[in-house]
């Protein structure tokens, strides 16, 4: 399943599987591509699902400059075109859910259905900033061990960190095995980011806003502001899951995703 396209000088690494329409899935920071293993084999049977490495996380290539989210969003579409997929369904949590706004932007023909997960509009605040910028220069010096335990915690929701042993191993080897500069570029990246708020009531295309009930990090007002600007959109709010609701509760995002999808037209 695991692929490698030459894009735009890098390297990216990606999974690709089933056959049919296709389903773009993009993950949070500073995770990869295996965060979406269970929505993966979920979909492949009806849907071709691609799951490619952002810049600087996972197999793909690692570059210093800070990795916008319009640089992520040109991988994408040179992936894309790579694949010969014109038009996919979106679908991107957190920091994925940033490049799927900015590839909307400027490639909303390519886009059939968004989905949003643990995700916002908005930019970072200055004061977000400045903590984006110590982090980065921290995860320089000492690595990722300081990000996954100054993250862990918010992360993901307290029952899932007390009961669920696995998924909380899962999403800490994950930030281990990112690599550092890509991190921090990506950290850089997330701080120049542009507030998408006014492009929200622009969205025509159908979409999907997921949340976790305990998300700390884009809690469920965030969701709720792009529910209410986004027309037609459909929000749904997993009940006890934190920010990484897809990898907390597979069980409900799935079904969710499933009948999002069917609704959709040809
Ligand atoms: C993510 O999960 O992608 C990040 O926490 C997003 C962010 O730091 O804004």
């Amino acid at each position: 399943m695991s692929k490698r396209a030459r894009v735009r000088g890098i390297e990216v690494a990606y999974d690709d599987a089933g056959a049919g329409a296709a389903v773009v899935f993009l993950h949070g920071f500073p995770f990869d591509r295996s965060m979406w293993r269970e929505q993966v084999e979920s979909l492949r049977g009806a849907w071709r699902v691609v799951a490619p490495d952002l810049r600087g996380h996972g197999e793909t290539s690692v570059t210093d400059a800070p990795a916008t989210m319009e640089e992520m969003a040109e991988d994408l579409a040179a992936l894309l075109d790579e694949l010969e997929i014109e038009r996919a369904v979106v679908a991107g949590l957190s920091m994925g859910g940033y490049v799927a706004l900015a590839f909307f932007r400027k490639h909303a023909r390519r886009v059939r259905a968004l989905i949003l997960a643990d995700t916002r509009a908005q930019a970072d605040t200055d004061e977000a900033r400045r903590t984006r910028e110590e982090t980065a220069g921290r995860t320089l010096r000492d690595g990722m061990e300081a990000i996954a335990d100054a993250m862990l915690p918010k992360l993901l929701a307290t029952a899932t960190r007390q009961k669920d042993s696995e998924v909380t191993t899962r999403v800490r080897e994950m930030i281990l095995r990112t690599n550092p500069r890509g991190a921090a570029a990506a950290l850089r990246g997330m701080a120049v980011r542009r507030d998408q708020t006014e492009m929200l009531p622009e969205i025509d295309v159908p979409t999907l806003i997921v949340v976790g009930s305990d998300d700390v990090i884009t809690p469920p007002s965030n969701a709720e502001e792009m529910h209410a600007l986004i027309k037609g959109s459909r929000l749904l709010k997993i009940e006890g899951a934190g920010h990484v609701s897809n990898l907390e509760r597979p069980a409900e995002f799935n079904r969710a995703l499933e009948e999002f999808l069917s609704s959709l037209d040809e």
